[in-house]
């Protein structure tokens, strides 16, 4: 009979690890909600002892998400463990995840501590999580490079303190899928009490290999996956969810498996991933992106025509992908509206339709045809809840033969406005250059990208920029028909993050006008 494998999303903790991917509370708390529509078994929300806005983001999850088991990270410290649990305890299914360094690098550079007593550790833990909630998961950090036998004596001893879920991290994405197989098989045959927990992989993806290492260990008998949304995380990102998932279901003959996930709302999440963290996904990535069901040379749109299944092993509506459709213009009401974005999956309440709406109609009477993607953009840029401390209320720029092109920008903050001009290479510089002015708060570019959302001359222009300061990255977005207001808007967008994250909502020199 099939077995269920158990899909452990960690897109909030490693995933949001990643350089530059931090996202915002409310944010988070879309995104958990998100994956519980996607259904996911477990949502691992955060590290709650690394920082109080982690506590407070675990919290407001644990208390506000309902359906999957939510789980906090903790190190093997009581402290770290009570806090975990602190943050974990509202949610009606709660997991602690508590992990520790077992291969011989860990042990002698990290720890500087012997075997036996990082196997304490690990049981003492163990012992105290499970006295404050039954479902405890034990990771062994580095397992992959971790000496076998020591690894088997590790998960019978933690298996016997009482952990639920077992986890065997390849932590720096250092196996191959043969050996990834042969160690899971190995634990299968030499821990004694192996049933009485679920055996569990995490994977990186430091040699391209996570989903493939993952999907060796669930043919071993591995009954849990880890895995992050569009493959994000730390270096090179974890193994990815919908690959993960995509490959057990289209390849059910070979794993004799299932998860339960939700595979429409897969394209969806990817989008909101990306969006959220400023991770644009590449165009030929498998399942999300914007290629993955495209088809270009002749011969294959042929073949597609007299039967999809000539070119295609999944159908493009089973993860979420619909046709792009011409619907929506200037003269399109309210209700076509939402009724177009509710069949896109997405549920609007009735305060955020005015809003989106008015967007709507910015954006028709410019572009006059609104596609399925420029209504998504619009759709998130009327429904953010960033707090925009700065708020761009104007932009002018001039060019004259033979000088550099000038901006003048005027700012918005608590009521006030602000004007100041700017110069550089190019419009965007020059704009750039007027924020700097204003604001005063000096970052650097680190990133920027345009791209254009649909086709056509009049296409909505996405601009994503990661901007940096004393070593605290943020990205920032915007989107519009002009893109050189986009970029401007993005660079905003990213430094009202700066100010949110770092609480520096001052404006040092409040002369200027
Ligand atoms: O990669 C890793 O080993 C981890 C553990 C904390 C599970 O992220
Ligand atoms: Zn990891």
């Amino acid at each position: 009979m099939a077995r269920k494998i158990m899909i452990f999303d960690t897109t909030l903790r490693d995933g949001e690890q990643s350089p530059g991917a931090s996202m915002t509370m409310s944010e988070k708390l879309t995104l958990a909600h998100q994956l519980a529509h996607l259904n996911v078994d477990v949502i691992e929300a955060g590290f709650p002892f690394s920082s109080p806005e982690d506590f407070n983001s675990v919290s407001r999850i644990a208390a506000e998400v309902q359906g999957p088991t939510i789980c906090g990270l903790a190190r093997t410290r009581e402290d770290d463990i009570t806090s975990c649990y602190e943050a974990v305890k509202h949610a009606e299914k709660h997991r602690i995840h508590t992990f520790v360094g077992t291969s011989r690098l860990h042990l002698e550079k990290k720890l500087r501590k012997t075997a036996e007593q990082v196997l304490q550790m690990a049981v003492e833990s163990v012992a105290y999580a499970k006295s404050l909630t039954p479902d405890v998961e034990f990771s062994a950090e580095d397992a992959m490079r971790t000496d076998l036998a020591y690894l088997r004596d590790v998960v019978e001893a933690v298996i016997e303190a009482g952990a639920s879920t077992v986890n065997i991290p390849d932590t720096v994405g250092y196996t191959t899928p043969w050996v990834m197989e042969q160690t899971i098989r190995y634990l299968f045959e030499n821990v004694s009490n192996i049933g009485e927990a679920v055996i569990s992989v995490h994977c990186h993806d430091d040699l391209g290999l996570s989903v493939a290492n993952s999907l060796a260990a669930v043919r071993a008998g591995a009954g849990q996956v880890e895995c992050t949304v569009n493959g994000i995380g730390e270096r090179a990102g974890n193994a990815s969810l919908e690959e993960l998932v995509m490959a057990l279901r289209t390849r059910a003959d070979q794993f004799d498996a299932y998860t339960d996930v939700n595979t429409r709302e897969i394209v969806k999440t990817s989008k909101m991933v990306s969006s959220f963290t400023g991770f644009a996904v590449q165009p030929n990535k498998a399942i999300v992106g914007q290629n993955a069901f495209r088809h270009e040379a002749g011969i294959h749109q042929h073949g597609v025509l007299m039967d999809r299944q000539t070119y295609e092993i999944m159908e493009p509506q089973d993860v979420g992908w619909s046709e792009t459709v011409l619907t929506l213009g200037p003269r399109s009401g309210k209700h076509g509206m939402r009724k177009r974005l509710e069949d896109l999956g997405y549920e609007i309440t009735d305060e955020q339709v005015d809003a989106i709406y008015n967007r709507f109609i910015e954006v028709a009477d410019k572009k006059k045809q609104v596609y399925d993607e420029d209504l998504e953009i619009i759709m998130r840029q009327a429904t953010s809840e960033l707090p925009e401390t700065w708020v761009l209320a104007g932009l002018g720029i001039s060019y004259d033969i033979g000088k550099q092109p000038t901006a003048t920008v005027r700012l918005e903050k608590e009521g006030e406005i602000y004007e100041q001009t700017g110069q550089g290479n190019g419009p965007v510089e020059a704009s750039y250059d007027a924020i700097d002015r204003i604001i005063e708060i000096p970052v650097a570019l680190e990133d920027y990208a345009l791209r254009a959302v649909t086709r056509g001359k009049d296409a909505i222009g996405e601009v994503t920029i990661r901007v940096e300061r004393n070593g605290d990255g943020a990205m920032g977005r915007a989107a519009g028909t002009d893109v050189v207001w986009a970029s401007a808007a993005a660079y905003l967008n990213a430094i009202n993050r700066l100010i949110i994250r770092s609480g520096m909502n001052e404006r040092p020199n409040q002369d200027t006008p």
